[in-house]
């Protein structure tokens, strides 16, 4: 899930005008081929808007849900797919630490536990 309506970019001052960073963070990762087992899902706020642009990577009911935020849509599209394909790799949705790309590692707000 891309929130497409952060104003932010890298966490830093809101924009004043669309086209937001958010939407932007999207189209970067529309123009890019997807990894195998991942979907991009345009939403409206995933509650980090002080730390946009941010994004939510699911996979179910069996998978922990990981956000991130901080994120700059001109340097963080191909690293953030790459955290995707390795999300959408694991069963339970806990990438393997130290092979989630450093710049998308550092930048994790919450993850969430699948459902019991
Ligand atoms: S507007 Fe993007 S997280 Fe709220």
């Amino acid at each position: 899930m891309v929130c497409t309506t952060c104003r932010r970019a890298a966490g830093g001052a809101p924009a004043a005008r669309a086209p937001w960073p958010g939407s932007q963070l999207m189209e970067a990762l529309e123009s890019r081929p997807l990894p195998p087992g991942v979907t991009l899902r345009p939403v409206q706020c995933l509650a980090a808007c002080a730390k946009g642009c941010a994004v939510a990577l699911s996979g179910g009911p069996e998978k922990w849900t990981y956000v991130y935020g901080g994120l700059d849509p001109a340097q963080h599209a191909d690293a953030l797919l790459e955290a995707a394909a390795l999300h959408a790799r694991t069963g339970d949705g806990i990438p393997p630490w130290f092979d989630t790309p450093a710049e998308i590692r550092s930048r994790a707000v919450a993850r969430v536990p699948p459902r019991e």
